[in-house]
């Protein structure tokens, strides 16, 4: 990668006050990547930009917005004059329960937040990420794929996601276009998870999530943050359309020693 601070990359991350966002942003903050961060709590991402060893641009905005992110992506392409890579990170569990119970103005904030907001930054960037020959990177789930009660909006507009990426990818050829599965990891999305969800979900649903952390199956931010990180600035232009497994063990040991250099 250029060392040249003002040649280095640059990244615009959603969802980056905390959690798999934050990890991302550090990790690829230390291989001198130039960043944008966006979420909604500004304090958290300025404790964050100050820790980091490049220079970060923060923006604190509801990613609903659209007219916020179209402005912060411009700002973006202001500040650096280029855009490599857009991770489509920031996303909503809820509203939790039987579909039969879920009331419908929730499920219209999760296609919001968890749809229609990645849809909207995603034509903002693509021009600078089609001059830059960049990657697009939806972070999805296994629940994309897989069914799980309780979790209907987050399972339908995750699919959604995901197949909007399938779909971009035999559009934008000049862009390679990924879903991320980052697998389970410990975040305040599993707290939420264990805390609101798994007591209520059927059984052997509800007991899978919350014995995660007692059985060791959750993985750190910081380790799926690299591996996003690697996947951002070093993904194969073939990968495009696919949907990358974040705890396949391959990959991971691919990360680590791209990180160790
Ligand atoms: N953790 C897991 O096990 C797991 C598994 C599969 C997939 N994922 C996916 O991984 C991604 C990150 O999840 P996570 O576990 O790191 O979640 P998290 O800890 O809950 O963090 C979510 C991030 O999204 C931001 N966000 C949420 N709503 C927003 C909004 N309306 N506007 C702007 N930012 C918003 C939050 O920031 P603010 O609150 O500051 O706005 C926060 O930075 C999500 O796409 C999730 O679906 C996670």
């Amino acid at each position: 990668m250029n060392r040249d601070p003002n040649k280095s990359p640059v990244i615009l991350v959603t969802g980056a006050s905390r959690g798999i966002g934050a990890g991302t942003a550090r990790a690829l903050a230390a291989r001198g990547v130039r960043l944008a961060l966006l979420a909604r709590s500004g304090e958290a991402l300025k404790a964050l930009a100050g820790e980091l060893p490049t220079e970060v641009l923060t923006g604190t905005l509801d990613v609903t917005d659209q007219e916020a992110t179209a402005r912060f992506v411009q700002e973006t392409m202001e500040r650096f004059g280029r855009l490599d890579a857009l991770i489509n990170n920031a996303a909503v569990l809820g509203p939790t329960g039987p579909v039969s119970e879920t009331d419908l103005a929730g499920w219209r904030r999760a296609v919001e937040v968890n749809l229609l907001a990645p849809l909207a930054l995603t034509r903002a960037a693509l021009g600078a990420l089609r001059e830059s020959q960049g990657r697009l990177i939806q972070v999805s789930t296994g629940a994309a794929v897989q069914p799980l009660p309780h979790f209907g909006a987050y399972c339908a507009t995750k699919a959604a996601l995901t197949q909007l990426a399938r779909v971009l990818a035999l559009e934008e050829p000049s862009v390679t276009t990924l879903c991320f599965s980052p697998g389970v990891v410990d975040t305040g999305m599993q707290e939420e998870i264990r805390r609101e969800a798994a007591p209520r979900m059927p059984h052997p649903w509800g007991r899978f999530f919350l014995d995660l952390p007692r059985q060791g199956g959750l993985q750190s931010p910081e380790s799926v943050g690299l591996t996003l990180a690697w996947l951002a600035l070093e993904a194969p232009r073939e990968w495009s359309g696919q949907m990358v497994d974040g705890s396949d063990e391959k990959l991971c040991k691919k990360a680590e020693a791209w990180a160790r250099g």
